[in-house]
């Protein structure tokens, strides 16, 4: 119990991470460098933002006019109604304005807008934005947020760690083309895989895997581990790190059409930088599916045409034209105790195991199951 309301408190607080303005341009121009019309004529929806402060609304206002936007909409969540209370203070932007609200700043949501250059200076950037409150809280749940992503072509923002899937399920089951910042994890979560196993959903192409800084709410509580990390990289004060952080995308991009360069089954056994595969007659198999073990991306051999167990972050480099996705340990490790009636080993979900060779068995950490689409021998 005690255990789960720290984890809660510690993803409630993940909720308030503020994405940086260059790990946002770094993952955009990738799209752009693809398709130069990915935006043009399109609506843009910046659900779950603080507009007032939120680079995914100042990098998409100020690029308004190069990327041929039709509209840009940026919504923010009440204070009131945020799960971590981080000591709200409306901006001076918000109390100068006529409109401010002594009771709707911490209940409503806010929307900003942009269509033109309604300043009349020549240009379209975050000036020219309009705003009001919402009627509601912002929760991207409420009808009032569902309606905007009817108007919305493409869905674009960090959402709430902590409600990733149901974020994910909102745009899916609405068939708006997204990009959306998560956790490499989420990729096993049952309602994230089989998008990613039938291409309807994909990683991005920059920061998969590693680590990403984010800004938090000036005061709050970080991880001394994790400010270190950030600071390490530049970011001293109110920042943190979270490893693992990617991009969850459906709309292309050229990393994901590149081959990953591999060599024969023969040459990793004999030249591979890893110790787990050099030098070995041949690569492990699982005892509970019928498969090669290859601990490593670098390492899937070139030649190989059965069905092969990688690790999740083999999905950085994943190429739809180079391989297959079959499944993964979750839904095709048979369990244990129906394949090795004697020997020991581990349990815990449906994981894959390799053989010791002295009845004991290696729990396998989370696999994906891929094939050749046309193996090169
Ligand atoms: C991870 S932060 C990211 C903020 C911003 N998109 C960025 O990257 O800089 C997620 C934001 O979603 C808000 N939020 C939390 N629950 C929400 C909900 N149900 N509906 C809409 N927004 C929510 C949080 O308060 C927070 O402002």
């Amino acid at each position: 119990m005690a255990n789960s309301n720290l984890s809660n408190a510690k993803n409630a607080k993940n909720d308030e991470f503020y994405t940086q303005y260059h790990d946002i341009e770094k993952e955009i121009n990738a799209y752009l460098e693809f398709n130069p019309d990915v935006f043009r004529d399109k609506t843009v929806l910046l659900p779950c933002d603080d507009p007032e402060w939120s680079n995914f609304t100042k990098f998409f206002a100020q690029n308004f006019a190069r990327f041929g936007l039709k509209k840009l909409i940026s919504t923010s969540y009440a204070a009131d109604s945020k799960k971590y209370k981080t000591g709200y203070q409306p901006t001076l932007f918000e109390v100068n304005d006529p409109q401010f609200d002594y009771n709707k700043t911490t209940k409503n949501g806010k929307i900003f807008s942009l269509t033109h250059d309604k300043t009349g200076d020549g240009k379209i950037d975050v000036n020219d934005l309009e705003w009001h409150y919402l009627e509601g809280d912002g929760d991207f749940k409420s009808k009032e947020i569902k309606k905007l992503q009817d108007e919305a072509d493409i869905i674009i923002t960090n959402p709430p760690f902590s409600l990733f899937r149901n974020f994910l399920a909102w745009i899916v089951q609405a068939g708006k083309q997204f990009m959306i910042i998560g956790n490499m994890n989420a990729i096993t979560y049952k309602e994230v895989f089989p998008l990613i196993k039938e291409n309807k959903a994909w990683l991005g192409a920059t920061g998969n895997g590693s680590d990403m800084v984010f800004a938090v709410p000036k005061g709050a509580e970080v991880d001394e581990k994790d400010r270190q990390k950030a600071a390490r990289l530049g970011y001293v004060g109110d920042y943190t790190r979270l490893g693992n952080s990617c991009w969850f995308t459906n709309l292309d991009h050229g990393r994901r059409h590149q081959t990953l360069p591999l060599m024969t089954m023969a040459d990793n056994l004999k030249y591979s930088k890893h110790k787990e595969i050099k030098g070995k007659e041949s690569y492990d198999r699982y005892e509970n599916y019928s498969a090669i073990e290859v601990p490593f991306t670098d390492a899937i051999p070139s030649d190989y045409d059965g069905i092969m167990g990688v690790p999740i972050s083999f999905l950085d480099k994943y190429c739809p034209e180079q391989f297959e996705i079959i499944g993964s340990n979750l839904t095709h490790g048979i369990p244990m105790f129906e394949v090795a009636k004697k020997g020991t080993f581990a349990q815990g979900g449906p994981s894959f195991y390799t053989a010791n060779g002295d009845s004991t068995f290696k729990r396998i950490y989370t696999r994906i199951l891929i094939k050749h689409k046309n193996t090169k021998k």
